[in-house]
């Protein structure tokens, strides 16, 4: 380009890049570095570029650190150049080092941590800013945040009535709002333009999504300081659907580098409301000018969603959101409440005829990880769960129970608890009352002197039946609230609002079940700090995610009935706490899922809940084969263990029956049954059985295998003993190629796969053969932590065949896939047509109860009966016998079996279209419901997607659903959920799968 060598000396290459008003290119330089040429439309002004280059060089100087563009000086020295171009006209030009990175707007995820790292970065930046000044910053600009309320007389341009009052809302805010208060606000130069095709974002493989720097400096001006963290704000809510989170991630980094003022933050809803709301007047204004400019509208649709998201946010709470975010008390009252509140406390008796204090009460857990409720949601049906409470009240001979405040809670099951059609999004838990379950018609005093605020007698939106509000002020003049509900709407006629009541007045009466929509009688009690304007719709119960901004607008309303707090039963501990601990007292190298590791508190079907009582889909635990906490299962160890828990040295019906069971579902000759606690043991007892009858000690076992944890199954797990902290092979170990068709030494398409892969068994038995040793051949039959490995057709029928010709012995570990998961057959080995000499079970055999077993033949029972007693403790007591007979029962009378070949066929399918879309899917295999998902970045070259995985199922945890990495290069996706699955969770997952395939950092090409 004929400019760039001339005025800067650069021979480069040149691209025109879009812009509004100058002329910009992107420069590639011989020397290979990039720069943006800038030529200035012929009106700009001189000061206009000269603040630019100022400004840059300023932060370039004071915030080094800050990637941002540099002015790269011309040939002679100068920040830019006036000169005359091409077309004969006078143009201002510069040149400016060019920013590598994705456009906020194209990047996908915008998680919480950069969006609290673009924060950080305006934070900083503005920080540096504080000592800029130039002329040119003083300056008549649209964006100017103080000058927001143009938009007044462009009103008219939004066609649609609800929009425009919906800006005139805004407008009217800004207006009664910021105006006001503009004085207080700090004012300095901004960039005032970090919306989201400015901000740049660069990623690598592995590592986390960074901002790489701003671009365009065209609106820097004088101005409200806090605007700049606004319009950020105002963009990265763009699209998003919890957009106070979002804005608050931002705060909460601009906060960190920058420290706000109260007054800011407090004005921080209006301005970003009025800066989308500029932004959609300005859209519809130009869009009046130029019809068919896309140009001008480019983010208006998703501005006006994020407008009306904004809208529907309580203007205090949002503030009270933000405060918190920036570490600041939420509530600046809070403190002086909470204290008045301890002060206060009333007498025992105070609210009620019971001395809570006492022990005449009861505390229940009614938490999301009660043993009271159990896993099973029909416990929270109202009837049920008045039953529970009022049997556990019986039970306990107390007068009162009371429920807890701040517990996370499964039984809210109203719409406005959770609306959504996705069972994995968040729901509202968090209890933010305290209840007092006693006898209807109890009379109810006022622990403290108020007035009656607010009285509703029935049907009112947040389920609490009748209630009343009263208000409450502290010595020093602070308002607050205390809220009663489900109470008698009889007694609440004689009240009226405004009606001053005494301490210790008798001002209403529990109501009865009927008046309380079925719940057990009982006062749901609430302080409450602000009542945001929502009248007795006021919320009860909190998303977690926004748990602490709650619990300081309603504080816990034990401050003021001082139950002593030793009577609490152990609340649910939250995941931080558990995982220090569990790092103290238990082995480093016990293993922990997720970038964020989950604490799981209860279970039900194919849902798992953490302690909040957020659901996630389990797409990969095969243990709970029947489904979490199924009532069969629990009712059979329930009903058994409380009656009797032996072991096999007595005679019991139950393990005969079950080895009647579970032999009836084996072919013959596999008729003889040993039950032991974990695969592990069952497969040290299998090895043992195959050595007693071969006299030799050798194994053949396949490349990354895993069998158990003992020390013979480590030694004959090449995935154990070659990986970290392995030892060497011993020499009594052979290790067989695994048929792989996919990534092995044969490939799919080849012929015969199976018989070749099979050779290399056949020629270690054979060379065991010649030297008068007998091998034991232990397999998976589906290999599962090689890669959910599908065998080839004839592979074990010919690896079994080659074995037994050499005098040695089948033993297949059926650990991971039996019981019907594969939807064509009830056993991995049938799929492969063959009948082992020995076939072990564990995992899936008792639904997560620790049972396992060993089944063979006569012939192997008899060799292995050599006069040494076999016996294990726990192996086949009645318990778990009774457990493995529900399991079958269960599997047989819900058809699972049908199920899992049903919906694996469907799911299935549903991946293979997601693999025409998402090269990044190499091979998808498997049968029934044991499925693999090869991640590769290229599907030529299979080479693994090992980084793009692990961020797979990280970001599937944090969409709700629970899966795994298997094989070698820890790059498949295991997918091998409860029978139970169904066609709607198989939906749920391809649909989550798919829009985080398309996320950046999911790329193949990272
Ligand atoms: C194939 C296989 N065999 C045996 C075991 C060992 O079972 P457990 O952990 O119950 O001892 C496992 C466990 O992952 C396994 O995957």
């Amino acid at each position: 380009m004929e400019i760039a060598r001339r005025l800067f000396a650069i021979g480069a290459s040149a691209h025109s890049l879009p812009g509004e008003y100058d002329d910009n290119f992107h420069l590639r330089a011989t020397t290979g570095s990039e720069f943006v040429l800038k030529i200035m439309h012929p009106d700009r002004d001189r000061g206009f570029v000269e603040m630019q280059c100022a400004v840059l060089q300023h932060l370039a100087k004071n915030a080094p650190e800050l990637p941002l563009p540099r002015v790269v000086p011309s040939a002679d020295g100068q920040a830019f150049v006036e000169t005359k171009i091409e077309d004969g006209s006078k143009r201002l030009i510069w040149l400016l080092t060019f920013l590598r990175g994705k456009t906020l707007a194209e990047f996908r995820p915008h998680s919480a941590e950069l969006l609290e790292e673009l924060g950080r970065f305006l934070g900083r930046m503005d920080r540096a800013l504080e000592s800029f000044t130039h002329p040119a910053a003083h300056r008549e600009l649209k964006w100017d945040a103080a000058r927001s309320a143009w938009i007044r007389d462009y009103l008219q341009r939004v066609s649609e009535l609800p929009r425009r009052m919906l800006v005139q809302r805004f407008l009217g805010l800004f207006e009664t709002e910021v105006v006001p208060g503009l004085s207080l606000l700090r004012k300095s130069v901004i960039y005032g333009d970090a919306n989201d095709y400015n901000v740049l974002v660069t990623y690598g493989p592995g590592s986390a999504p960074r901002i790489a720097g701003v671009i365009d400096f065209g609106d820097t001006h004088y101005g409200i300081t806090v605007s700049e963290l606004a319009t950020a704000a105002a963009y990265a809510i763009l699209g998003e659907k919890d957009v106070l989170a979002v804005a608050a991630s931002v705060v909460t980094g601009y906060h960190r580098e920058f420290p706000l003022t109260g007054e800011e933050i407090a004005l921080l809803y209006a301005l970003i409301g009025m800066r989308l709301a500029v932004s959609v007047v300005n859209s519809a204004h130009r869009k009046s000018l130029k019809p068919e400019d896309a140009y001008v509208t480019v983010s208006e649709a998703p501005a006006w969603e994020a407008l009306e998201r904004w809208a529907k946010l309580f203007p205090r709470f949002t503030n009270y959101t933000f405060r918190a975010a920036c570490g600041l008390v939420p509530i600046a009252k809070a403190a002086a409440v909470e204290s008045y509140l301890k002060k206060s406390a009333a007498s025992p008796s105070s609210i009620c005829e019971y001395d809570l204090r006492s022990e005449n009460s009861v505390v229940l857990d009614l938490g999301v990880g009660s043993t009271l409720l159990g896993g099973d949601p029909s416990s929270a049906e109202t009837a049920n769960l008045s039953s529970a409470i009022s049997g556990a009240l019986k039970e306990s001979g107390a007068r009162v129970a009371i429920g807890r405040y701040d517990e996370a809670r499964l039984v809210y099951s109203a719409p406005q608890f959770g609306t959504s059609k996705n069972p994995t999004d968040e729901r509202r838990t968090i209890h933010l009352g305290i209840d007092l379950f006693v006898e209807p018609g109890t009379p109810l005093r006022a622990p403290l002197a108020g007035v009656a605020h607010i009285l509703a007698n029935n049907g009112i939106p947040q389920d609490y039946g009748p209630l009343v509000v009263l208000r409450h002020a502290t010595e020093d003049g602070e308002e607050f609230f205390t809220l009663y509900g489900h109470l008698a709407s009889a007694a609440l006629q004689k009240l009226h609002v405004g009606q001053a009541i005494a301490q210790g007045e008798v001002f209403a009466h529990v109501g009865d079940v009927h008046e309380n929509g079925g719940w057990a009688p009982h006062l749901h009690f609430q302080v409450i700090l602000d009542m945001l304007d929502r009248g007795a719709d006021f919320p009860g119960v909190a998303r977690a995610s926004e748990r602490s901004v709650w619990k300081t607008l309603s504080p816990d309303p034990n401050l003021l009935l001082q139950i002593p707090e030793t009577r609490f039963p152990t609340a649910a501990q939250n995941a931080e706490r558990l995982l220090a601990a569990r790092k103290n007292l238990l082995g480093g190298n016990l293993s922990v899922s997720y970038a964020k590791p989950l604490n799981i508190v209860r279970g039900w079907k194919q849902f798992l809940y953490d302690e909040t009582g957020r659901a996630y889909l389990d797409v990969y635990n095969n243990v709970p084969l029947v489904g979490h906490s199924h009532p069969r299962v629990v009712r059979a160890a329930q009903g058994q263990l409380s009656l009797l828990n032996t072991n096999t040295r007595y005679l019991h019906e139950n393990v005969v029956r079950y080895a009647e069971r579970l032999t009836e579902l084996l072919p013959a000759p596999l008729r003889v049954c040993y039950f032991v606690n974990s695969g592990s043991e069952a497969n040290e007892l299998a090895i043992r059985m195959a050595r007693a009858t071969t006299g030799c000690d050798d194994v053949i076992v396949l490349e990354h295998a895993y069998h158990g944890h003992t020390n013979t199954l480590i030694d004959v797990s090449p995935y154990k003993f070659d990986g970290p902290g392995g030892r060497a092979q011993k020499p009594w170990v052979h290790v067989a190629p695994i048929a792989d068709d996919y990534r092995g030494l044969y490939l799919r398409g080849e012929e015969n796969l199976g018989a070749r892969y099979a050779a290399h068994v056949g020629e270690i038995a054979e060379k065991l053969r010649k030297e008068n040793r007998r091998a034991t051949f232990l397999a998976e039959t589906l290999p599962s932590v090689a890669g959910q490995i599908v065998f080839p057709e004839k592979y074990l029928a010919e690896a079994y065949r080659h074995v037994r010709a050499a005098g040695g012995v089948c033993i297949a570990d059926e650990v991971q896939v039996g019981f019907g998961r594969l939807g064509t057959h009830f056993w991995g080995f049938e799929t492969q047509g063959v009948v082992p000499d020995i076939a072990v079970f564990g995992k899936p055999i008792g639904n997560a109860f620790p049972l396992a077993a060993v089944v063979t033949t006569r012939e192997i029972a008899d060799a292995f009966s050599n006069g040494m007693e076999f016996f294990s403790t726990f192996g086949g007591n009645p318990v778990a016998c009774a457990v493995g007979l529900a399991v079958l029962d269960v599997v047989r009378d819900e058809n699972l079996k049908q199920n899992a070949k049903k919906v694996g066929d469907y799911w299935l399918a549903g991946l293979a279209e997601l693999r025409k879309r998402h090269e990044i899917l190499g091979d998808i295999r498997g049968s029934g419901l044991f499925l693999g998902l090869d991640l590769v970045r290229n599907r030529d070259t299979r080479e693994p997607a090992t980084p793009q995985a692990s961020y797979v199922v990280n970001r599937l945890r944090e969409c709700g659903i629970l899966a795994g990495t298997d094989g070698p290069h820890h790059n498949v996706i295991k997918l091998r959920p409860p029978l139970i699955f169904a066609e709607s969770d198989a939906d749920l997952f391809v649909q989550t799968l798919d829009s985080i395939l398309m996320e950046d950092p999911a790329q193949p090409d990272r």
